[in-house]
This record gives C-alpha cells, structure tokens and sequence, in this order.
C-alpha cells in the first residue's frame, strides 16, 4: 500500500506545477495608493516608505500613466494638506479646488481610463489627525458622516469613478449613496473600508500624511479605537461587511492585510461583492526594512505575500508594492 498517493507528482517541474496552480497574480489585480502633495514638481520619499513617494499634481499625472502602461488599473488617492487649512469640521475636504479634487481631475484627464478612487475621511484635514469631527472629547458620528458626504460628491464632481470611506463611522455607506445619488452620481461606486482594524500598521502611512492622532488643545482619544475595530475580533468584520452591502457598497475591504487572511476568507465567504484587501504602510516597511539589513529577500516575500493575499480570497490588493510586483509580472 506505500505509499498510495504521491503529492509530489504534481510538483515534479515547473510546468507541471504551472498547470496545476489554484492562483494566479496578474498587475489588474492591485491598486496602487498614492500620496499628493501641494506644488510643483515635487517627489519627497516617505523615511519609512523606501521607495513610496509624496508627489506634486503634475508628477502624480506622470507616475500613473507609467503605471497604467504597466496593467495596473487602480489608484486610491491620499492627500497631505496643508497645516493651514485643517480645522474640525474638515472643510477643506469639499473645497472644489482642493489638493484631491485637483488631483482627480488631472489624473482623469490624462489617464481616463485609469480607475480612481479617493479616499473619503477626515484625518489629512482634521487638527487632531482624527477621521471626523471632535465633540465632547469624542468622535461625533452623524455630523461627521455628513462631512463625508459633502467630501464624497465632491471627489464625484472632479471625476472620480469610486470613493473610498475609510473612516469607519457608522451609517456612512447608505448616506452616502443617498448623497451621491441625489447629486445625479449614480454610476460612481463605494469601496468600503469595511473591516478597518486599529492597527499599528498604519504607522509609516501617518508619517506620510502627518495625521497620526495629536493633541491640540481639546482633549481628543489618543488612538482610533472608538471607530476602528479591536483587532482580537472576527464576527464583528463579518458583520460590518454584511452591513456595509445592505447599505450599498459595490466593494468591501478588509485592513490591514497578511496577519488578517483569516478575516479575507470569511468576509469573502459572507459576502458576494468584490473583497479588497489593503496589504497597508507597516507590511510594506517591514519588508523593505528586512530587505535593506539582507535578512530577506525582497522580491520574493513581496511575490509570496501578495499570492497568499489572493489565495485567501482577495478580488483586488491595494498595495505599495504594485509597481515593483507589475513590473516582475510583466516580466514573465
Ligand atoms: C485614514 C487612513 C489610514 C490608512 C488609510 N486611510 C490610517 C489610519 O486610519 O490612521 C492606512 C493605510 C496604510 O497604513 O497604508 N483614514
């Protein structure tokens, strides 16, 4: 009887294996996110973020049109405004000549086909580096979703064809698509961030954007633990998903990514719209970290990661990695 079954048949040579991969990575399956800053040609690379750069509107315009000849097909914009216009009602955030609503508008008309995808939260406009608007030493959420919706229809009129909460209030999804709507944006999509932990991933993207939590003068939580979910959780993300497509999502995410493959599975399980997975700031660094000291390689955990990121039930990957992992794919 031994042994009765050889796995290894099946792992014999490249082509075999080849013919019998359950995954496949292709530069459609990312979204590349993208930080914009005020000026002119200006491309300042983040210190935690080797190789990831803030770009001025008209470099921004060159970089994706490079990476839609590359095959990606999604952007998610972040915006790192000014200290001058923050304030806690997040004004700036629909201000129509704002630093977002510029960058939309020149990213679509020089790359219409490109898919964009703004950010809709309040923290790059918020004095205290919060996603909504302070009340009482707390996180006011109606008022807040109202910001968002204002901040939404904005990015609509400038072009965008999704936008992506990532503020994790409550309610915001159905609002929103009521906003949207009632503004005449029928055909401009939701990805929610709909499973966003509170994570210490996300820290070199808030020395990006300089919106880590800060006190000034109120007193405000330290953390974003009254919004964004605890991380020993699992049913809760089951649970905002479901609610985020009842309300009209058209996608749901789930952040940060390879420690929370387990919570992609089940979200994808539950749902039947697209899962997105944001393999965020923290995962990147740590790669590029362990790259730079020659502890790992590069280019294959970021191949291995995004693989496994897939396997587990991601439609779509936002990651700082699209480029390079496009680049090696195209290769191929
Ligand atoms: C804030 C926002 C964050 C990220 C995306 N949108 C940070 C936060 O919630 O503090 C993190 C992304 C990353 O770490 O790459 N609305």
């Amino acid at each position: 009887m031994f042994p009765l079954h050889r796995g290894r048949r099946l792992r014999v040579n490249a082509s075999i294996r080849s013919l019998v991969r359950e995954t496949t990575l292709s530069p459609s399956d990312f979204m590349f996110p993208m930080f914009v800053a005020e000026g002119e040609n200006v491309q300042v690379e983040i210190p935690s973020m080797p190789g990831i750069y803030r770009y001025s509107v008209d470099l921004l315009v060159k970089e994706i049109r490079e990476l839609f000849s590359l095959g990606i097909r999604a952007v998610n914009l972040y915006v790192k405004a000014s200290e001058e216009v923050k304030d806690n009602t997040g004004k700036e955030a629909w201000n129509p000549d704002g630093l977002m609503q510029k960058a939309i508008r020149a990213v679509k008309a020089a790359c219409p086909e490109m898919i964009v995808m703004p950010d809709v939260a309040l923290d790059p406009y918020s004095i205290y580096g919060h996603d909504g608007i302070i009340k009482n030493g707390d996180i006011e959420n109606d008022s807040t979703v109202e910001a968002l919706v204002k901040m939404a229809v904005s990015h609509a009129q400038a072009g965008a064809d999704f936008v992506a909460p990532s503020d994790m209030m409550d309610g915001r999804i159905l609002r929103l698509r009521e906003g949207l709507d009632a503004a005449g944006f029928h055909h401009v999509g939701i990805m929610s961030y709909s499973a966003k932990y509170a994570s210490a991933y996300y820290g070199p993207f808030r020395d990006a954007l300089d919106s880590a939590p800060k006190q000034t003068g109120e007193i405000v939580p330290k953390d974003k633990k009254t919004y964004q979910m605890d991380y020993a959780n699992r049913l809760e993300a089951i649970k905002e998903a479901l609610w985020d497509v009842e309300e009209g999502a058209d996608m749901v995410m789930v952040k940060p990514g390879t420690a929370y493959l387990d919570i992609v599975r089940e979200v994808k399980d539950a749902v039947n719209v697209p899962v997105c997975v944001y393999h965020v700031s923290g995962e990147y660094a740590m790669i590029k970290a362990a790259a730079e000291k020659g502890w790992l390689d590069n280019d294959q955990i970021m191949m291995e990661q995004l693989m496994c990121i897939k396997r587990a039930g991601a439609s779509l990957i936002s990651t700082y990695f699209a480029k390079e992992a496009a680049i090696i794919l195209n290769k191929k």
